[in-house]
């Protein structure tokens, strides 16, 4: 296969990709066992948008994961799972059980009468029966949609809704930290407004108490037992659904990405083994939860089209203590290991102590992803967890994007801190200024596009194509954009500088501005409320909340605790204001729109240099907020 292994090699295949993209990924689709081949490898057209890839193929990417592997690795580990509490049993899965495990939920899936292409949510913790419950979904044709269980009820019966679910799988708790965590009842609570929904499937975790309901809540240790451990894999087209995963944008709610099944596994298989450098017999570990996209394309997805053996980790980073990622990659011999600036920086914050009780000379690869990286992070993680010899892939994606496009090639491409550095092959991406002129040469600045479809390119926002076209194709004729600014340098690596649309990241979580504000409005009190990201230590950007309220309060402080009640019940505890400002008005233009500019200033503390404010309807209100700053 086209494995990248020296620079020179990243140059000539990256060339290649852009002089003939076509055939260069189909070079790399035919190491994947097809049932029927395409027929064409690409169409495309950006303001439809309307991108297929191996048009006409048959597959099922469960086959690439699962059975292809039968032959070799039938007993080397899938996954290793650490539970939350040191102190319980790991489990090591194999390929064959993972295998059967799948296709007995498989057929468990379908003696519920699900088949292909119905929705089926999936609200877990992380546990192997989370991978297993995916890949049975794909293995059926069902389209998966993982809902991360940090969500509330009212969020994640939103998505049901949206989806049209025909089942849930659940579980009745969640290990994670100190204490359990509940999450059949979200489930229950949620389901009050999903008519849609037959059939709950609940996991056992923790063995606390819950309502099942009858005729339509089952448990799933009884189900598994009543079926067999071989079933077929359904046909998929190329295109054909994968999945959806819901994402956070400028405006409105979260809009349901859709991926599908040959673009994406062909872009996650080749992106892992090359970004990764992964060899035979390593293990790799990626701390993301498979609520997010990272955990469906590096630790379900990638990682078992390539037959690697990765970690699952059930908890959290400082549970029982800041030394838990380490003394886990000490006890599984971790050679790959991925992770978030925001979980490095937290870890850093803890001090070395809990670091240096741990060899970690196992380690060969740094990874991080989800936010962009401070030099200082950086250089700590480098110099005391890779001990100053691991290299760091700095690695640039979205959801919407399916795999990463912009990262160093572990060990091959030369690193600067804070850099993505280069595309992957197969990637064209393009700076633009506002008015999308797209900006040339070097040491330069601007919106980052990209102007050819890779396989794994989102196909289409669920229910809504419209939406998937004015949010990602219109912004700039004939590119795809990201969201995100960028800085080109003398070198010609990419620096992701963030967000320039009204998109939060907030400990590597996305959240738009506009659900914080619509979740904090639904407090009684509060007439209106302006959010904005502003820098924050740890959490790389943190949430400020100026809102207005319809009367005065004594107790400002149980406004806000209400206020931070009213959030985490509509969307959940990430999305939870950092700091709340009553105001009496919000910096607005005389067509009313909000000055977000000066709220971010402001937030920032940059205040001595505000701006033209001249253009205000009440220009006050300005001094009034710089004044009331918390
Ligand atoms: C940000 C996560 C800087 C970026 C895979 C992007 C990054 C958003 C990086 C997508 C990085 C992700 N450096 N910023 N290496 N990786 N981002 O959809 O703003 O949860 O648009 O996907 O995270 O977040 P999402």
């Amino acid at each position: 296969m086209a494995r990248i292994t020296s620079f020179e090699q990243y140059q000539s295949e990256y060339k290649k990709s852009v002089e003939n993209p076509e055939a260069f990924w189909e070079e790399i689709a035919n190491e994947f066992s097809w049932k029927k081949k395409w027929d064409k490898v690409l169409d495309w057209n950006f303001e439809k948008p309307e991108i297929n890839w191996f048009i006409g193929g048959k597959l099922n990417i469960t086959e690439n994961c699962l059975d292809r592997h039968l032959e070799k690795r039938a007993d080397q580990v899938a996954f290793h799972f650490e539970p939350n509490d040191p102190n319980e049993n790991s489990r090591a899965i194999t390929y064959r059980q993972l295998y059967e495990d799948v296709c007995r939920f498989a057929n468990v899936l379908k003696s519920k009468g699900i088949k292909k292409g119905d929705r089926v949510c999936l609200y877990m913790p992380m546990i192997p029966e989370l991978a297993i419950a995916v890949l049975a979904c794909a293995r059926i044709g069902a389209i998966h949609s993982v809902v991360f269980a940090g969500f509330s009820a009212t969020s994640l019966g939103g998505r049901i809704q949206d989806m049209h679910c025909c089942a849930v799988v659940t579980t009745d708790g969640a290990y994670r930290g100190a204490k359990p965590i509940p999450i059949k009842a979200v489930v229950d609570d949620a389901l009050d407004v999903c008519p849609s929904v037959e059939n709950v499937i609940v996991y056992k975790r923790t063995g606390e108490e819950i309502k099942m309901i009858d005729g339509r809540d089952t448990w799933w240790q009884d189900e598994m037992k009543k079926v067999s451990a071989e079933c077929p894999a359904e046909i998929m087209d190329s295109e054909d659904t994968l999945f959806i995963l819901y994402t956070s944008g400028s405006t409105g709610q979260p809009k349901g990405v859709v991926h599908t099944c040959g673009g994406y596994m062909v872009y996650t298989k080749y992106t892992f083994e090359n970004v990764f450098q992964y060899n035979d017999k390593e293990v790799f570990w990626c701390t993301a939860d498979i609520g997010w996209i990272t955990g469906h394309s590096y630790i379900v997805y990638g990682p078992l089209l390539a037959g690697a053996t990765s970690v699952m980790f059930e908890g959290v980073p400082t549970f029982p203590d800041a030394g838990r990622f380490w003394q886990v990659i000490d006890k599984y011999k971790v050679n790959i290991f991925y992770t978030a600036p925001t979980a490095i920086r937290a870890l850093q914050a803890s001090g070395l102590d809990f670091v240096n009780l741990y060899k970690l000379n196992s380690l060969r690869i740094l990874g991080t992803v989800g936010e962009p990286i401070n030099e200082e992070a950086w250089e700590w993680y480098h110099k005391n967890i890779g001990k100053g010899n691991c290299p760091i892939v700095d690695t640039w994606w979205q959801t919407e994007t399916g795999g990463i496009l912009i990262s160093p090639i572990a060990g091959i491409t030369k690193t600067k801190p804070g850099f993505a550095t280069l595309p992957l092959p197969g990637v064209q991406p393009v700076l633009v200024d506002e008015k999308g002129n797209v900006i040339e040469g070097n040491n330069v600045e601007g919106n980052l596009c990209i102007k050819f479809p890779w396989p794994s390119i989102i196909r289409t926002t669920y229910g809504n194509h419209e939406r998937c076209r004015t949010t990602y194709f219109t912004t700039y004729e004939n590119l795809y954009f990201t969201g995100d600014g960028c800085r080109r340098d003398e070198d010609g690596y990419y620096r992701i500088t963030g967000r320039v649309d009204d998109v939060m990241n907030v400990s590597g979580h996305r959240i738009g501005t506009a659900e914080v504000e619509s979740a904090i409005n639904m407090h009684f009190d509060i007439v209106e409320s302006a959010v904005v990201g502003y820098p924050h230590d740890i959490k790389g950007q943190g949430i400020y909340a100026y809102v207005i309220s319809t009367k005065e309060h004594d107790d400002i402080e149980m406004l806000k605790k209400e206020i931070l009640a009213e959030v985490t019940k509509i969307i959940g505890p990430i999305a939870k204001p950092d700091k709340i400002q009553v105001v009496r008005g919000l910096p607005k233009t005389r067509s009313g729109k909000i000055m977000r500019r000066i709220l971010r200033k402001i937030a920032e503390g940059e205040i001595s240099n505000l701006g033209d404010t001249s253009t205000l309807l009440d220009p006050s209100v300005v001094d009034e907020i710089v004044k009331g700053r918390v």
